[in-house]
Parts: C-alpha cells; structure tokens; sequence
C-alpha cells in the first residue's frame, strides 16, 4: 500500500526567518497530519536552519530540495549537488520543474542527469513531467510526458525505480488557478503507470508514487487524492501558509 505523500514546493519564498516562523506554527498543528508523509521543500537558503529546526524538535517532517546539479563536485558556479543537500539531511529533490525546463532552459536530458544524481546519494527525485495547453489542445499529452519519462527511464535500472517519486504537473494548471480535474490528472496517471508496468513490473509500477501538481488547494485535494493512481500533490502556492497545507494534509489524511 502506496503511503499518502504532500510535497510543499515553496519555489523563492520563505527565507530562514520565515521557515523558523512557518515550521514552529506547524508544529503546533502536527496532530492534524494523520498517516500521510509530509516534505517541504523551502530555497536552498532555509534548509539548513529547517533541517536543524526538525532534528531539534523530531517534527516527522521530510526535508527537499528544488534542483540540484548532477557532478558531485568542481567548478559549476551557483551550484550545489545532490550530496551537499544529503548532507544537509534531504531526503526528496525536485527535479526537472516547468519552471526550470521553461524559464532556466533546462534540458530533458539535464533533468535526467539530476535524477541520476539524486538516485546515487540515495535521495528520491521527484521527477516533474508535464505538458503545455497547447500540447494538450493539440492531443499530445501522453506523448509528451513518456517523452520526458523515457528519457531518464532509459538510464536506470529497476532497483532505482523505488526511490522514484514522478509528479504529473501540466504546465497549464501550474500557479493559474485551473487545476486539472481529478479525471484528466487520473488518466495521465495510470498512463504513467502503466508505461512503468510494461517498463519494470507490475509490481515496481504498483509500489511508485505518482503524485499530482497544479494549482492544488483544500478545495480540490479531496477529489484528486480519491483517484487510485493519485498518491500525493506538490503543491505551491497553497504550500505557502500553515492553514492550508495543514488542510490539504489532513484531508488527504481522510481519504
Ligand atoms: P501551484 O504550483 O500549486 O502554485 O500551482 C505547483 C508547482 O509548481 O509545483
């Protein structure tokens, strides 16, 4: 049985004194979790402080990151590796987000390589994949995202597969409001699914998390995470206050 995952992306907001300030009204709310695993992924600025803050108190909070680049080490201005943020105590880094493909001109493969970098500390990516509107319009979802699933697909093994967190989040629904319904986040789900089947197994398929990202809030995390292949979100915007996160978390925590 796949475990409920919420994985908050908080993209450039929260410096330290905000996660301090965030993490301390959360704790306080903590009872709400129930069974469901919770990530925050604050800019890499906060996590040290974050991640001191959950050693300290033992909240049962995971720590991620937003990207990372995949050489261990050397000259790579800017950057940080996956084994610096294993360090810091990371267990999830997002990888391969609209925002970076599209705006940072990130390449399919470059989001692979960060992937494999992930995999190799021993970190679980959370592999984002997802198309446009007008892929969509034009009838191309499912060849877009196998496109994007196929490029790291084709370079790791079936042991990596369980650490693999894939987040189906079309481009479209991303910070606009216009969530996709739980019908066509379910069909690109099982798609995913499915494809990982005929991939690996059924069995490794069947043990992957597939969560769904865009535009997710209290009022429609209920209908998404009722779908079967629907095991979690990565939520932005809604990610950002302790109320509603607390609320997406405790109402998947009821499904
Ligand atoms: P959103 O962002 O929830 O604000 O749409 C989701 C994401 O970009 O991961």
């Amino acid at each position: 049985m796949r475990k409920k995952l919420i994985v908050a992306n908080w993209k450039m907001n929260h410096g330290t004194e905000d996660t301090l300030k965030f993490l301390t009204h959360f704790k306080r709310k903590a009872h709400l979790m129930g069974a469901v695993k919770v990530a925050l992924c604050p800019p890499l600025t906060s996590l040290y402080a974050a991640s001191v803050y959950l050693s300290e108190t033992e909240l049962p909070v995971f720590l991620g990151a937003q990207n990372c680049h995949w050489e261990e080490k050397g000259a790579f201005t800017g950057e940080v590796s996956a084994s610096f943020l294993k360090e810091l105590g990371c267990q999830f880094v997002i990888v391969g987000h609209s925002e970076r493909r599209h705006q940072m001109g990130e390449t399919a493969e470059q989001s692979a390589l960060k992937a494999i970098a992930v995999f190799k500390q021993g970190l679980s990516p959370i592999f984002c994949v997802g198309e446009t509107r007008a892929e969509r319009e034009a009838g191309q979802t499912q060849e877009v995202v196998l496109g994007q699933l196929e490029v790291l697909l084709s370079q790791i093994t079936v042991s990596e597969l369980v650490n693999l967190v894939i987040a189906y989040e079309p481009v479209w629904a991303i910070g606009t409001g216009l969530s996709a319904t739980a019908d066509q986040a379910d069909e690109v789900h099982r798609f995913i699914r499915q494809r990982v089947a005929e991939w690996a197994s059924a069995e490794a398929a069947s043990r992957m998390t597939i969560l769904y990202g865009g535009s997710v809030s209290p009022s429609n995390i209920k209908d998404l995470i009722s779908r079967p292949d629907i095991d979690g979100a990565l939520v932005g915007g809604a990610s950002l206050e302790v109320d509603s996160l607390m609320q997406i978390v405790h109402d998947a925590s009821l499904v």
